[in-house]
């Protein structure tokens, strides 16, 4: 056995290595292959061949943030902006519903014009016409009250990436005003609350370090999320680092397997921007651990506004045929999507 095969076998059996080890193992391909069938047989043990869907409702594309890779930031005069109301939300939840969705996943730039009181009552619109369903939130850092409220109202996920965990490259990628301490705290806050916890990173962000990546999975250890989404980082040809070349396919696959060793029990998806940077980087992203897809639910007419990235796609479809698509892709790639609420599995 040469020296990676024996770091992916304690990988396997410890669910964890050195700094120097994990740092190797991301700076090869030569052991991928390996890398992503050991991926693959914990995810087996653990959910079997089932993948999650969970229905993405991109509500709005205001955003008071201004995060230099992100295309909705505050300062792309370019965007066109716009807003779901309740009603327009209700019924893709309805149409997910029909479909088979039984996760909601209510995604926005941070919008004050979604003040609490709206986004409690959105929630409880929801949580009251689909009882049996999951609804995530994923509309940025909040006060801890406010997470409360929108518990109470019926949320009981969200999602949060912590984009790096380290500080001063957090401070390459966000203007002074965003600080890595407080999204730490958001995500703490969102743990002790009660929610289903999901964060992660992008992989390949302008400035990124493989000790970045490295102390990326040991902020993960910290929090232990339900749910780890990555992606690679893609350019927006309106933000400052349009002059920034994409994320790499092969590390962010190789990554997707080393978080699901690390975590045999998170829920993974494979993502949009996986998709976008490979026309099969998503059924990828299930061949090396990922467990998860979120195709889009958002009306077709506002679809294209949400423009995080350049070419992003499924920006055409319909919900039934994003639908359609990604069960055919699924099974193509070995798997099955189920209709199920999809919560994490526990080590028992
Ligand atoms: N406002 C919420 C937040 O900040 O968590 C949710 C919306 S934000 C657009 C969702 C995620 O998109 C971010 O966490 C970031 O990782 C990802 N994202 C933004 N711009 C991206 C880009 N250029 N390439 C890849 N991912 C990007
Ligand atoms: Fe706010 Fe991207 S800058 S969602």
């Amino acid at each position: 056995m040469n020296a990676l095969e024996t770091t992916i076998y304690q990988l396997v059996r410890e669910r964890n290595l050195p700094n120097a080890s994990l740092a190797a193992l991301l700076e090869t391909a030569n052991a991928d292959a390996l890398l992503f069938s050991a991926a693959d047989t914990v995810r087996r043990q653990v959910y079997g061949d089932e993948v999650y869907i969970r229905g993405l409702i991109e509500f709005t594309n205001y955003c008071k943030n201004n995060c230099y890779y992100c295309g909705i930031r505050r300062d792309n005069q370019a965007a066109v902006r716009y807003r779901l109301d309740k009603e327009e939300i209700l019924a893709c939840c309805t149409e997910g519903y029909a479909l088979g969705f039984r996760t909601f996943v209510l995604q926005g730039g941070e919008d004050p014009f979604y003040t609490d009181e709206r986004i409690c009552e959105i929630v409880s619109a929801i949580r009251g016409a689909f009882p049996d369903c999951a609804i995530t939130l994923s509309i940025g850092e909040k006060s801890k009250e406010s997470y409360l409220a929108y518990y109470n109202a019926g949320a009981n996920r969200y999602l949060l990436r912590h984009e790096t965990a380290d500080a001063a490259h957090y401070g390459k990628l966000h203007p002074e005003t965003m600080r890595l301490q407080t999204r730490k705290e958001c995500l703490f806050h969102l743990k002790e609350i009660g929610y289903q916890v999901g964060s992660g990173f992008m992989v390949g962000s302008p400035y990124q370090t493989t000790q970045n990546l490295v102390a990326d999975l040991r902020f993960l250890q910290e929090l232990q999320p339900d749910m780890i989404g990555i992606g690679p980082y893609l350019r927006h040809g309106e933000t400052p680092f349009r002059a920034f070349s994409n994320g790499s396919l092969p590390l962010t696959l190789r990554l997707i397997a080393v978080l699901r060793l690390m975590f045999p029990h998170a829920l993974i998806p494979a993502t949009t921007a996986l998709g976008t940077i490979h026309p099969e980087g998503r059924e990828m992203g299930l061949k090396a651990g990922a467990n998860v897809v979120m195709p889009n639910l958002s009306p077709v007419s506002t679809r294209k506004l949400y423009d995080l990235y350049d070419n992003k796609i499924c920006t055409g479809d319909e919900a039934a045929e994003c639908r359609r698509c990604l069960e055919q892709r699924v099974a193509a790639a070995g798997y099955r999507i189920v209709t199920a609420v999809g919560d994490v599995k526990k080590e028992v």
